[in-house]
């Protein structure tokens, strides 16, 4: 668990005890006009009808659990399935840290509601469904892995990843050198989509940490065709729609499954390989 130095902590205290223009002013300001806001004011699908305050769902400024950054989330239990491979060089374990906590609702197994501090409850019982967009649930194995240790060791066995003390400051790594959810997502910030914390066309956020040799002059890096018909679906939550700037997503999507290979050569993107591959057949 990330154990944030005392000044932050403070400020968070101030931000959730004190009014509503010093809450605007730190670090949660942007998250009102996103789908983090689960208030009655929230912008999104899933809200809370009656609840005006937007922090205590993440947040509490007592008798948090665990303490740092305040955390006022009950931890589901969840038992998950994690990613694994022949070639992965990391070890993934059970979920840990924030993961843990975003998990508790995008795990879809406990209400939105179910906070730490239960002195005054949140009312009701809305939980992330299979059927929304924001559901992850419990089967992690198709997902970017996550919570395991990034360090030079582990960038000296596997060439194709780059030193993690190359990062860039945007993905951030948690205080004991962890990838976690958190890496790639802000949950205050909503304003590149998703939560990202990196723009992601051209496959930046994915190439600041793998480096595959050859990648920069490579057909996939360079097509400017664009993805169309049925397979656009895919990506609908991205407005560029070319080969080159999706990028390793062309093959590769984070949630839905790490590898999902788009059908390109069914002759959506390129027509003529759906004649080769006729002939072929
Ligand atoms: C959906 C959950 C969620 C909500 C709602 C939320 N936060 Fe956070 N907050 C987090 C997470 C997760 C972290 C830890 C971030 C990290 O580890 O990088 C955090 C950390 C913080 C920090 C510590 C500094 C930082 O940014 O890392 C502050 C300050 C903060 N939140 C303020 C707020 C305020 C103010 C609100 C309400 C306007 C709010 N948060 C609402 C999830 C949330
Ligand atoms: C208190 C519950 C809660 C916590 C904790 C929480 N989220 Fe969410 N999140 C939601 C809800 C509800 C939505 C809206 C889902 C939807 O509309 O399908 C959402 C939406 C999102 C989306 C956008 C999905 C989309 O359709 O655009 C992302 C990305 C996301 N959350 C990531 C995170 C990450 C990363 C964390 C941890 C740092 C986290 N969330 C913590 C409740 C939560
Ligand atoms: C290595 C970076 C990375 C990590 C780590 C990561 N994500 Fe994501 N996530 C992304 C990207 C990129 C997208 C954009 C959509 C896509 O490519 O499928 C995304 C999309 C999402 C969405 C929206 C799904 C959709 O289909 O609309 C949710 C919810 C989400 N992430 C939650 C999480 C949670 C919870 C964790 C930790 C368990 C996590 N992410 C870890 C990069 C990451
Ligand atoms: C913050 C750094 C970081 C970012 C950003 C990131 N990754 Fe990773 N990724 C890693 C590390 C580190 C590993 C573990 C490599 C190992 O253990 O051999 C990994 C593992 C993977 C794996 C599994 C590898 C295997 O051998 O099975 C895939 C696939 C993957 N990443 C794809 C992506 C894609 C696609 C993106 C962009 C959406 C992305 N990654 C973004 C750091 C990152
Ligand atoms: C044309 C489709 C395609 C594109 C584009 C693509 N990949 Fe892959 N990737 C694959 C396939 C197929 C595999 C092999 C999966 C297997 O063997 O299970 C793979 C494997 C991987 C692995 C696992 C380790 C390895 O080398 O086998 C990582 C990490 C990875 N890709 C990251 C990326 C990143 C980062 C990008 C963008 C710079 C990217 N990929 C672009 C299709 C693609």
């Amino acid at each position: 668990m990330r154990n944030y130095p005392l000044p932050s902590s403070l400020i968070l205290l101030c931000v959730l005890t004190l009014a509503s223009q010093c809450l605007y002013a730190q670090g949660g300001a942007s998250i009102v006009n996103t789908k983090h806001n689960l208030s009655v004011t929230g912008p999104g699908p899933i809200k809370i009808a009656g609840e005006t305050e937007i922090c205590k769902f993440c947040h509490t400024p007592h008798s948090a659990n665990p303490i740092a950054p305040l955390w006022n989330r009950r931890n589901p239990g969840t038992y998950y399935e994690t990613y694994s491979s022949e070639t992965m060089q990391a070890t993934i374990g059970q979920p840990t840290g924030t993961s843990r906590l975003c998990l508790s609702c995008h795990d879809g197994t406990i209400a939105l509601t179910q906070t730490y501090r239960r002195s005054k409850p949140i009312p009701g019982t809305i939980r992330i469904t299979a059927a929304d967009a924001g559901h992850v649930g419990t089967t992690l194995s198709d997902d970017h892995p996550i919570s395991f240790g990034y360090t030079t060791a582990l960038a000296a066995r596997n060439k194709q990843i780059r030193n993690p003390t190359m990062l860039p400051a945007q993905l951030p790594l948690d205080h004991q050198g962890r990838v976690q959810c958190t890496t790639c997502h802000d949950p205050h910030n909503d304003n590149l989509g998703h939560f990202l914390r990196m723009d992601n066309r051209s496959g930046r956020m994915c190439t600041s940490c793998h480096n595959h040799e050859g990648w920069n002059s490579s057909s996939h890096a360079t097509a400017a065709a664009s993805v169309s018909g049925a397979q656009r679906d895919k990506w609908d939550n991205v407005s560029y729609k070319s080969v080159r700037d999706l990028a390793c997503a062309s093959c590769h999507r984070q949630e839905d499954s790490i590898l999902s290979l788009c059908n390109c050569f069914n002759g959506s993107v390129y027509s003529d390989l759906l004649i080769v591959s006729r002939l072929s057949t």
